[in-house]
């Protein structure tokens, strides 16, 4: 397809894509993390001001960049900027691209196993994957245990690596229509159905009301600068924004497609999947009286607890939430490595002048083999670090704390200040044929509350590193 560039078909599919890089692990394994550790209600506050205040601004450039451009993001810059050291936003966006999907799918790779496991009845039934132990009278399987030796064998994680950044590869490699816009039609309402029916599910679960109460009621002795600046980087890397997957994407949107709405819709669809998770995940851990701020095992440890201990009971129930639960895990870690995968497919194809299928595959052997070294860093190269990190956390922290604010710096300014006004007005207005009422409080959110937000906070963040 050289020079062919592709195209989403249509605004469904333009919302289900965009949507679909948005909702991932993000939503369902890190926000309840996060807000486990940040106090509940506080923290989904605090993010929620972060969302509409500073992601969904750099959201919108993303899309006016993308969309006047009609490029990949490293070619963007050089279209509307040439010769301006602008694309450097460009370059850290396909570095981060390249980085994010390694240490990703590596995290995907695990909910593969779960998902295989929990369909072959090992997470709810007495099971050859776990060792146990009688507790209170009851069989209790040691998760923790079987975690721990899962990720730290050197083998079993990086198949399940491998087989899912197949599968990232081969939905890629059929291109904008009919891999990218055709596989999230098919994924995004499968993954909102199975939400709605696992917050059914956990809603009547005995005892989680207390969850709920957990989720509702601010906590704010929980809230420490730290917890601030986590709800930013959740807040980032939840809507994909600053690596310029959304400039990407959006190269592909029509003339047609309305930015606003879709940003909007975009940010609605991405917290409330986010909050629902919550739904989900907190009255069913609360139903067994373990205590929420399990920290990154919360998905692969709690959860398979609450799936064997009090659901064990029920043993239909038991299976059916398990694997409803990871098969959602596994949907929505998917439609989100695509993205980051076209990331960098688009940037090699149009760049190097490359096919499709052939940028695709270097894409997949590069993430591939930097997927192995994340995946190791949990097992036999648990001693090898670089700046004091192991790769995985090297790569997450690069990418979160450093790639992302950055970008999306670097994307507002980009669109705020150096743009020519009437250039972004008509790329938000389509060619002035649809009224955006919001006009001037939403190029102010762009202009200066998004890019000084965001200084302030990466600041913050990256000052004690260097004292
Ligand atoms: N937004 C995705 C999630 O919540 C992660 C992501 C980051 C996707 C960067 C694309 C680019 O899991």
């Amino acid at each position: 397809m050289n020079g062919e560039r592709g195209s989403f078909g249509s605004q469904l599919g333009v919302i289900l894509a965009s949507a679909g890089s948005a909702v991932g692990l993000g939503n369902i394994w890190r926000f309840p993390t996060e807000v486990g550790r940040g106090g509940g209600a506080a923290f989904i506050l605090i993010y929620l001001g972060f969302i509409f205040l500073m992601a969904m601004p750099v959201m919108l450039s993303e899309f006016v960049i993308g969309r006047s451009a009609r490029s990949n993001a490293i070619g963007a810059f050089q279209k509307l900027s040439p010769g301006k050291p602008w694309i450097a936003a460009g370059i850290m966006g396909v570095l981060g691209g390249f980085l994010v999907l390694s240490f990703y799918s590596v995290v995907a790779g695990w909910t593969l196993y779960y998902t295989i496991q929990s369909a072959l009845g090992q997470l709810t039934s007495g099971s050859e994957m776990v060792n146990g132990k009688w507790l209170n009278g009851k069989w209790t399987m040691d998760f923790a245990q079987a975690f721990t030796a899962f990720v730290s064998d050197p083998w079993q994680p990086i198949i399940c690596l491998a087989v899912f950044m197949l599968l990232t590869h081969l939905v890629v490699a059929r291109g904008i229509q009919h891999g990218i816009e055709r596989y999230s039609k098919l994924m995004m309402p499968m993954l909102l159905v199975i939400i709605v029916l696992l917050v059914g599910f956990s809603l009547t679960m005995p005892g989680a009301a207390e969850g709920i109460r957990f989720l509702l009621q601010p906590d704010l002795n929980a809230v420490t600068p730290d917890v601030v600046l986590g709800a930013m980087g959740q807040a980032f890397f939840s809507l994909s924004v600053g690596l310029g997957c959304l400039v990407t994407y959006s190269s592909y949107f029509s003339k047609e497609t309305r930015l606003v709405k879709s940003a909007m819709n975009v940010c609605i669809i991405d917290t409330a999947v986010a909050v629902l998770s919550g739904f989900i995940i907190f009255p069913t851990v609360f139903s067994v009286g373990i205590a929420p701020d399990a920290g990154p095992g919360l998905v692969f440890i709690t959860l398979p607890n609450v799936f064997a201990l009090s659901l064990g009971a029920m043993p239909i129930v038991g299976y059916a939430f398990a694997l409803l639960f990871y098969v959602l895990l596994l949907l929505a870690a998917l439609t989100s490595s695509i993205s980051m995968h076209e990331i960098c497919t688009a940037f090699i194809s149009e760049h190097f002048q490359q096919s499709r299928h052939k940028a695709a595959a270097i894409v997949t052997v590069i993430c591939l083999v930097l997927g192995c070294f994340c995946s190791l860093s949990f097992g036999p190269w648990q001693e090898v670090t670089v700046f004091g990190r192991g790769f995985f956390d090297l790569f997450d922290f690069t990418v979160t704390k450093f790639l992302m604010p950055l970008g999306g710096l670097l994307m507002t300014l980009f669109v705020g200040w150096y743009l020519d006004r009437k250039l972004v007005e008509q790329q938000l207005t389509n060619n002035g044929r649809i009224p955006v009422r919001t006009m001037r409080p939403l190029l102010f959110l762009v202009r200066w509350v998004a890019p000084f937000g965001i200084l302030v906070i990466f600041l913050n963040e990256l000052f004690p590193l260097f004292l």
